[in-house]
């Protein structure tokens, strides 16, 4: 007999809201993974986190969001192609085993229509730096809809991938500042054999560019384990550009407050590059 838990699916926080109500868990803590579909294993990796912590925990209620934010996307023609990939998702949600995986309507999500750009954050080096430079509002918009997440779920713990590390530092101070009593849960990035970050763009790759990625994550450690990372990135950023990438940053930054004053222990190696059209970002830990 297959093991694999059953997730419930709801089209809208209200109908899961009914359903606690009707089950009466509407007082179990809840473990919440936000995500915009499109799910791989790294997801999956987010979604086991959370189970084994509700398992830990005794009782705890497992779900998982699914929404395509539009505010996040600088690029209208990005958000046009993000895959939607909704029967997949619920199966791998499924089999990570969630307790309930919800699509929110856009009305929930934007109650008064959806805004042409949300309202600035000004979080400093965190919001404006690195993805926030290259991708304009883009950090407004994961706020935005974010905060309505949290608001909408009400969990106890919520988990985020390290793979979009600023994204992560830019959560995790939103929530100290407005949702006291929730816990931010980072879990390290998944990889592909050759060392790619697993990501919702990776698909989007050709067979002849997917084959080349993983010099991505190979130029990474090699700045991260130099003696001189900071000297290490215009060599590094240029064995990408004679690979194909065309490289928007590869930064060594301190990975708290995203700003270049070196901490020794704290500093890590962002990059962002396209290759065949498919924007990749990915981030290491230094050594030093
Ligand atoms: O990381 C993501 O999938 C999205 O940015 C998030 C956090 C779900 C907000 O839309």
């Amino acid at each position: 007999m297959s093991k694999t838990k059953r997730a419930i699916s709801f089209s809208g926080f209200e109908s899961w809201r009914a359903h606690i109500k009707d089950s009466l868990i509407e007082n179990t803590d809840v473990m919440f993974v936000p995500t915009m579909g499109a799910l791989h294993e790294g997801h999956g990796d987010l979604i086991r986190a959370a189970r084994k912590m509700a398992d830990a925990n005794g009782q705890a209620h497992v779900v998982v969001s699914i929404f395509i934010n539009p505010t996040q996307f600088d690029d209208p023609s990005d958000f046009q192609s993000y895959p939607a990939t909704p029967e997949q998702d619920v199966l791998l949600v499924e089999r990570a085993g969630a307790d309930a995986v919800v699509f929110p309507t856009v009305l929930e999500m934007y109650p008064q229509g959806v805004p042409d750009a949300a309202d600035p954050v000004g979080f400093g080096a965190l919001t404006d730096s690195l993805e926030g430079a290259k991708r304009k509002g883009h950090f407004d918009g994961v706020v935005a809809v974010v905060r309505n997440l949290m608001e909408q779920v009400g969990p106890r713990w919520a988990f985020f991938g390290e793979k979009d590390w600023q994204q992560l530092a830019v959560i995790k101070k939103l929530v100290a500042h407005e949702f006291e009593g929730v816990t931010i849960v980072p879990v390290p990035t998944r990889r592909e054999l050759d060392g790619l970050a697993m990501s919702s763009r990776n698909r989007r790759l050709s067979g002849s560019h997917r084959a080349r990625a993983n010099a991505l994550y190979q130029v990474l450690v090699q700045v991260a384990e130099s003696t001189d990372p900071i000297a290490a990135c215009p060599i590094a950023a240029a064995e990408l550009e004679s690979l194909g990438f065309t490289v928007e940053y590869l930064s060594v930054v301190n990975g708290d407050s995203l700003e270049p004053t070196w901490v020794p222990g704290k500093m890590r190696v962002f990059v962002a590059a396209r290759l065949g059209g498919v924007r990749l970002i990915d981030n290491v830990a230094c050594l030093m």
